[in-house]
């Protein structure tokens, strides 16, 4: 059926050597750095209070370590990939080598969620840090402009006002918008210092706060179940785990510099998996310590790492932590906006979007009408959503396309066994199923209205395909000229 034709590896292969002006400029330390800079944001600077506090209690930390596991076998899975066809249009890529047209549109169009969304999501995060700094230098943000449209807000004198909508949260998203179309350089420079500065201030955190535990806090370390599956219990760390999936989000993001990596088939799979490892270690380690200083039930603020610092006595130290965290939540914002337009870059190239897409600023040499559309589509709901909304729906996005990537691992590992793989993912006939049942799990636990939301972004993205992309697709009008 045509709607399952498929590229050829060869061909991708050949696209990847090929000449397409980015410089091969990245190595494994590089590539390290830039996967860090993509992961560390909004899932350990906001998420870990909301699920203390809401689903999993002190077992927050159960939570990372599973949400952490999950991630490492689909990580696996991504790296066979990554050096086999090192071409920046990552998952979608492989779905259109391994399964067919018809699943790399619904990869594409589900990565949407996972950078786009998730660009929204952080948004609300650098939103919440933002306010506390400037509360703490003395320039208030009134409540009511910075929590998402609805949500109940406790002003420090006991009053409560309802919020309109987020502000700096719409702000930052024009902000980076506003970059992305002038164009930035992306030079790996620059986001090695904000990766030092943010996993600067991650490491203050745990040198200066762990002394403040009070082991007290940790008990009871799994809070007994409410009656609702998603609040505490071993149910809620599940629920939880789901939601700080979110944290992981970005590792792959290394798989989108293919390009420009010196040595992908050895250093893709390096840089994913190292960049993955040590931020697994600092969550696990932060929500210890988060958890440990102050009561579980207060850490559902906006920004808790700032409330725990504080807490612990950081004095000065938290206001330089809330910087770090501005700084490095500002380049994750850009590093999805950026890796959402390469995505739809490489859908447009196989006309799988209208070519207006791929248009290029005459002066600025930039995609400029998608960034601009984009933006506007990522700003309305960083008004509007709270963190945890757009959290899990961006985490079931993402969980659905590592279940898709690691089972076109072990079918290409079927219909393609004799491929040349400079890295394959060990033990892969338990890695790739275990990735897949990790992920369902984590997503079966997700509340139904995420599914809900899910299911009705697939059915318009499908919608799309069947009026556009299959009819336009450059692969077809090939198969049959
Ligand atoms: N993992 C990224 C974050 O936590 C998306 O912000």
């Amino acid at each position: 059926m045509s709607i399952f034709r498929r590229k050829a590896i060869a061909d991708l292969q050949a696209e990847a050597a090929g000449e397409h002006g980015l410089k091969r400029a990245l190595g494994p330390l590089n590539l390290t750095l830039l996967g860090i800079g993509a992961i560390i944001g909004t899932g350990i600077f906001v998420l870990t209070g909301t699920v203390a506090a809401q689903n999993a209690g002190p077992a927050v930390v159960l939570s990372f370590v599973l949400a952490g596991t999950a991630s490492i076998f689909a990580a696996l899975c991504y790296s066979e990939f990554a050096a086999l066809v090192p071409i920046a249009g990552s998952a979608y890529t492989y779905g259109y080598a391994t399964l067919g047209e018809v699943f790399a549109w619904i990869i594409g169009w589900d990565l949407v969620l996972e950078y786009a969304l998730s660009a929204t999501t952080v948004a609300i995060g650098w939103s919440g840090y933002v306010v506390s700094f400037l509360n703490h230098i003395g320039i208030p943000i009134p409540a009511q402009f910075s929590a998402a449209a609805g949500t109940q807000v406790v002003m420090a004198d006991g009053a409560t006002v309802t919020a309109v909508f987020n502000l700096p949260a719409v702000l930052i998203v024009v902000l980076v918008t506003a970059l992305l179309v002038r164009g930035v350089q992306e030079s790996a420079r620059v986001n090695n210092i904000v990766v030092f500065i943010k996993v600067g201030v991650v490491l203050l955190f745990i040198l200066f706060a762990w002394r403040a535990i009070d082991p007290a806090n940790w008990q009871p370390f799994i809070p007994a179940n409410t009656g609702s599956r998603e609040h505490f219990g071993v149910s809620g760390i599940v629920a939880g785990a789901g939601i700080v999936f979110f944290a992981y989000i970005g590792f792959d993001a290394v798989s989108t510099a293919a390009q420009e990596a010196k040595n992908p088939q050895r250093d893709m799979p390096f840089g994913i998996i190292a960049s993955l490892l040590i931020c697994t270690l600092l969550y696990i380690v932060v929500s210890a310590i988060a958890t440990g200083v102050v009561p579980y039930q207060q850490l559902d603020v906006p920004d808790p790492i700032a409330k725990v610092a504080d807490a612990a006595g950081l004095g000065w130290m938290t206001r330089l932590i809330e910087l770090g965290a501005i700084a490095g939540l500002s380049s994750v914002i850009l590093v999805q906006l950026m890796g959402q337009a390469r995505v739809f870059w490489s859908m447009a190239n196989d006309g799988l979007l209208p070519p207006v897409v791929n248009r290029i600023h005459p002066t600025f040499r930039t995609p400029w009408i998608t960034q601009i559309v984009l933006g506007v589509l990522v700003a309305i709901p960083a008004g509007f959503l709270s963190v945890r909304e757009a959290a899990s729906l961006v985490s079931i996005g993402t969980l659905l396309a590592f279940v898709i990537v690691c089972a076109a691992v072990l079918l290409l590992r079927i219909r393609e066994p004799g491929l040349h793989r400079p890295f394959k993912t060990p033990l892969v006939w338990f890695t790739a199923p275990a990735g897949i049942l990790c992920c369902l799990y984590l997503m079966y636990f997700l509340p139904w209205r995420t599914w809900e939301r899910l299911l009705i972004w697939l059915a318009i993205g499908l919608a799309i395909y069947v009026l556009y992309g299959m009819r336009k697709s450059k692969l077809a009008a090939r198969s049959n000229p």
